[in-house]
């Protein structure tokens, strides 16, 4: 949903200088309509194909108001902790339409999603499927659940966010499924509802979640020899984006209708992206506040650090960094973009082929609505940076700039 009006670039209607004289820099910026649209990407083909939820990967972004919106249009939500379950029950997510995955659930986190009602458990080990076996005894309820299987795929990804491969810590080995339902089926208090697997994040081949998706309909078809049927399929999260020009990212509608041939038609699915709904909505709107020529490098020094976006940092991410006016004929010069922060870490891009800026110019980092605000931090006593919605010509402040005082709100 970017686009020039004139010489300036705009968010849908709405001027990114404007937003920074209104709103400070630096500040992430989400346009509405393009999240709604992912959205309903995904919704659109699953509705045709079959049944079942888009349930949002809810670490991805956060935000309040983002995630009232997309509660709003029917979407559900792939939770990871009790603080992720509180924000989606607060945003109004209908709990029906909730499940929750990680290996380390605590049991207050346990207890507090049994008590209110969510979809599933996806289980991750046999010894949490005890305690929450124990759990539901005690709070009296029946506890849904999933394995999460781990298939032993490579999706071709960073080693960090690859989570299907032989080795990681997630799940339930793929051998040992089949085991590991037959145990459960014991329980007194668990009731089996589905299958989970989630291979990996950022991954641009269809490939890997196919050969996954094939490894689970084996141990779904094991199952139904044992006499254990299967209500859900949850394939995950994990299509990439396209974060430069050279990447090409499946469609969320390709990833559906290919991994749904793979099942029977009576499943329901659920698909948990994060990334590929919220990443292209979201930017980083930064300032310029010195310019350095150092041992034959030019620096542009931003008012945005690795606390504010740590992907570069922790990833060596990609993200394109743009002037926020038309820059016409202007020579463009080899540039590395940082942040003020006191390692050598810290920066938003390096080498790029940017024209020279000027003091108190601003810049644009793309495609930063997923884990950018959602992983910063106050590292180096940086408050948390302000958050701003667009929809067409207006914005709205969904989260307001941290301010000095609220470094120390919690130390006694
Ligand atoms: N489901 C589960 C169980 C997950 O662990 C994740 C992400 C997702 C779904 C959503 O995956 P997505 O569609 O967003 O790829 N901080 C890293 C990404 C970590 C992903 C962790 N799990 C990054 O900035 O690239």
């Amino acid at each position: 949903m970017l686009n020039f009006k004139n010489e300036d670039l705009c968010i849908e209607q709405v001027k990114l200088s404007d937003i920074a004289a209104e709103y400070g820099t630096s500040t992430y910026v989400y346009s509405k309509n393009q999240f709604i649209n992912n959205f309903e990407n995904y919704k659109k083909v699953l509705d045709a194909k079959g049944k079942g939820i888009i349930c949002f990967a809810c670490k991805a972004n956060s935000n309040g108001t983002i995630l009232k919106l997309l509660a709003g249009i029917g979407c559900g939500a792939d939770t990871t902790s009790g603080g992720e379950i509180y924000r989606c029950l607060k945003a109004n997510f209908n709990p029906s339409k909730i499940v929750y995955a990680g290996v380390g659930k605590t049991s207050e986190e346990i207890e507090y999603a049994l008590k209110n009602k969510i979809l599933m458990f996806n289980v991750e080990s046999l010894e949490e499927l005890d305690v929450i076996d124990n759990i539901a005894g005690k709070v009296k309820v029946k506890a849904k659940i999933a394995f999460r299987i781990n298939p032993c795929v490579d999706p071709d990804t960073h080693s960090y966010i690859a989570t299907g491969k032989k080795g990681t810590k997630f799940g339930i080995p793929y051998e040992d499924a089949v085991r590991a339902y037959l145990i459960a089926k014991k329980k007194k208090n668990v009731k089996i509802l589905g299958i989970h697997s989630h291979i990996g994040s950022q991954i641009l081949d269809i490939k890997p979640f196919k050969i996954a998706a094939r490894k689970i309909k084996n141990i779904v078809n094991d199952l139904e020899k044992n006499g254990i049927r299967l209500e859900y399929i949850n394939c995950g999260g994990g299509l990439g984006i396209e974060y430069t020009m050279y990447q090409k990212a499946p469609s969320p509608g390709r990833l559906i209708s290919e991994l749904l041939l793979v099942f029977d038609k009576d499943k329901k699915f659920i698909f948990e992206p994060g990334r590929s709904i919220i990443a292209n909505a979201g930017y980083l709107l930064v300032k310029v506040i010195y310019r350095k020529f150092s041992c034959g490098k030019n620096f542009l020094i931003t008012d945005a650090g690795m606390n504010d976006l740590m992907r570069p940092a922790l990833y060596e991410a990609y993200h394109e960094i743009i002037p926020i006016r038309k820059i016409i004929g202007a020579q463009k010069v080899k540039t590395d973009v940082v942040g003020p922060i006191c390692e050598s870490g810290d920066f938003i891009g390096k080498d790029r082929m940017l024209p020279v800026l000027a003091l108190g110019e601003y810049a644009l980092v793309t495609c930063v609505g997923a884990y950018g605000a959602a992983m910063s931090s106050e590292y180096n006593s940086r408050p948390l940076l302000a958050e701003v919605l667009v929809d067409g010509s207006k914005t709205t402040l969904i989260r307001r700039r941290a301010k000095w005082e609220d470094l120390l709100l919690n130390e006694k």
